[in-house]
This record gives C-alpha cells, structure tokens and sequence, in this order.
C-alpha cells in the first residue's frame, strides 16, 4: 500500500524550525514562522488568556460534544469582531460562522465549501501569498491561479496590474484577499483600493474569500478589519477565514473561524448547514478550549481591555523594529534603500534578496529568513539587530 510513497520536501516555514533547533550557534536567529516574540525572543501566553484559562478551570461544568459548528457564543463574538458589532449583515442575519480549528482549518473548511458548490472551481490568490494557500486549496480539490499583487522591482503594490487581472476572473471563481499584514510582503490595499476590489466582485460576480490571520497587528482591531467590511458592504455574498493565533497568542490552541455571508437570512441558514456538513465529514466537530479562552475574554469587558492593551503592545514592538532594522541596516554599511519596511504592514516584512543571500544568511551566520525572502520582524530585537544587520550588510556585498 505505501511502498510508491516519498520523503516530501520540508515545509517553507514550518521546515525551518526545526533547522533552527538544530542550528548551535549561540547568535542563530530566528525570523522564519509567524510568531510574536517579545524583546527576550519569548513567545509567552498572554495575562487575559491565562485569566481566561483560570476562570474556565472553575466554572466548566461539562465536556459534552459542542456540534459541528462550535460554539455559538465565540462565533458571536467572533462575528462582531471581524465585522464590528454594529455592521447591517448582522442586523440583516446574512452571517453564520463556524469556529474552526486554527485559521488553516478555516481555509480548508472554505476550500472544501467551494468545491462543494462548485465542484474544482477555480481560486486566484495574490502573487505572492502565504505558502500555504496552493496547498491547502488544492487538497481540497479546487484549482489555483495568481493575480499579481506584489511590484518586486519597486517593492510596492502593482495594483493596477492586479485590477487588470481580477477583471479576467469569471463569475464562478473566487478570488482570495488577505485582509491585512499581507503575508508575505506586508503591502496592504488602502480603502479606496479595497473599494474598487469590492466593486468588481460586485460587477463581475466572483466570491471574495477574506483571510484574517493578522487582525490587530496591522494598524488596530477595526482598521486591520475596514477593508473587509467594504467588500461586505457592497457584495451579497462572501467568505472570511479568521484566526486567533496570533492576536490572542493562541498557536497551539488551533482556534480560528469560517464566517459566510449570504444574500439573505434564508440563503445564510442553507450555506452555514452545508458547511456544517463539510466539517462533519472533516473532523466533525472543533476543538473547545481555545474557543472558550476567546469567548470569555471578549465576554468581560475587563478581560477585553486587558486584551486590547496587550495587543498594542505588540504590535507597537513590531513597528518599533521595523523603524530601527532600517536604521541600523543603514548605520552598518547597507547602503540599498530598506526604507520599505517601514510602510510594510504586520508581522512580515518582504527584503527582496536573492536565494543565494538567503541561503547564504543561513549557512554562514545562522539566521533564518523564509525562502521569497520574507522576515517575521517580531523576531527582531534590539540585542540581535546589530548582528542581524551586520550579516545583512556582508550578504549584499
Ligand atoms: C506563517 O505564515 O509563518 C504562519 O502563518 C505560520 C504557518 O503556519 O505557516
């Protein structure tokens, strides 16, 4: 039965830390996954989900299963959070979400939904995305195209490039949008950008399908959102997939959301049961527990606060290494223009360094950078900077 099978090749990102485990050099530094590190390169669970776990330890009264759609109070809340509380598809009804595990279960979750309505349909995603898009689209049995998103040569957005291809996009396709922090390039539309997106689903008639991995590490928790809510304005029906592991710091939980909007209450009933279907046959049911971490914390209003406080700060770390990496890139003998980073968006920041650099940061000093050249700036810290810099510096030599 499995004698045809072969070693796969490492994952781009995943893959890379387990080099970096591995790596013993004392200076390594790793900027590979998505993860939040505070200056010391800890990752730790934030005070409001630790309140939040404390609290669920008391008051759980059963383990009983949820059902395939999870629970209906984080979904709520959830809702709100990508759409604001007071948006008119809630009042209108036209919203179901299901709690998904982790924001890659919600986009297997919309892949397998597509192909359920439309059976190997197509989905365009940007050039670049995250690298797992391809696969987690394709294995659920769609077929996947680009549209340009990212100038390379000029290290901005190519939207006009982009515009000229969404308009070749059929009806029957969807088309694929980070809401925020774009990963990989950290370029994101600004709102009379995300206007002219929204009117040519409208126009032609594909479905948008929103991922929001990023929200509240762009510019804030409805910031990082508004361009989505224009797409929700102004199309009758859509996709989000939203996850909770990086502004909850919730990685291992694997808590997430698939939310679908209809053209009305009657059609969202149909959509949100067909999806529950699609879990059923998946994994049946979500997991709970980071579920309910999110729920109670948004539950409180002082759990929120604490939540919000803990996220800027987070935040402002990320934007505050993306001010010093281009200072001290140039303070150490770069003398290319990074001055990009800066309107770069997130957790990620694109160099735009060859493969040859790339892999040359990684053999000779041990610094781990995603293969399209991508860094997570979280793991930039002002005791690394200099060395990271430095390195830097001798690759572009
Ligand atoms: C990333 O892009 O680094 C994260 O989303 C982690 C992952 O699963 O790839």
């Amino acid at each position: 039965m499995f004698s045809q099978l072969e070693m796969p090749p490492a994952d781009p990102i995943l893959g890379l830390s387990v080099k970096f485990k591995a790596d013993t050099n004392p200076d390594k530094i790793d900027l590979g996954p998505g993860i939040y590190k505070d200056e010391a390169g800890k990752t730790p669970v934030l005070a409001c989900v630790k309140a939040a776990e404390t609290f669920r330890v008391e008051n759980e009264d059963t383990k009983v299963y949820l059902g395939s759609t999870g629970s209906a109070l984080f979904n709520d809340k959830i809702t709100s959070l990508i759409l604001g509380a007071d948006h008119k598809i809630i009042a209108e009804n036209r919203i179901r979400t299901l709690s998904t595990p982790g924001g890659t279960g919600a986009l297997r979750i919309a892949g397998e939904f597509i192909n359920r309505s439309k059976p190997g349909a197509t989905i365009w995603v940007s050039n670049p995305t995250w690298a797992n898009h391809q696969g987690v689209f394709t294995a659920s049995g769609l077929k996947v195209e680009n549209y340009p998103y990212y100038d390379y040569e000029n290290k901005c957005l190519d939207f006009d490039a982009m515009v000229e291809a969404l308009k070749q996009v059929s009806a029957d396709d969807a088309v694929l949008f980070h809401a925020c922090c774009h990963n990989p390039s950290g370029m994101d539309l600004n709102q009379e950008q995300w206007k002219v997106v929204a009117e040519l689903a409208r126009d032609i008639g594909f479905t948008p399908v929103i991922d929001i991995a990023y929200q509240g590490f762009g510019n804030g928790l409805d910031e990082d959102a508004a361009g989505l809510r224009v797409v929700a304005n102004v199309v009758d029906q859509m996709i989000i997939c939203s996850s909770c592991s990086k502004n909850f710091g919730l990685y291992r939980e694997r808590i997430g959301a698939c939310s679908v909007i209809g053209s009305s209450a009657a059609q969202a009933d149909i959509l949100g049961a067909v999806m529950a279907t699609v879990v059923r046959v998946t994994y049946s049911m979500p997991p709970a527990h980071g579920a309910a971490i999110v729920e109670t914390i948004l539950s409180s209003e002082e759990l929120t606060q604490q939540w919000h406080g803990e996220l800027q700060v987070m935040r402002d770390r990320i934007s505050g290494m993306r001010q010093l990496l281009v200072e001290k890139l140039a303070e150490n003998g770069v003398t290319e223009d990074f001055s990009f980073i800066t309107r770069q968006n997130g957790m990620f920041s694109f160099l735009g360094i060859t493969p040859e650099q790339i892999a040359r940061l990684q053999d000779e000093f041990s610094i781990y950078i995603v293969g399209s050249s991508r860094i997570n700036v979280a793991g930039v810290a002002p005791a690394n900077v200099d060395y990271l810099t430095q390195s830097i510096a001798k690759v572009l030599k």
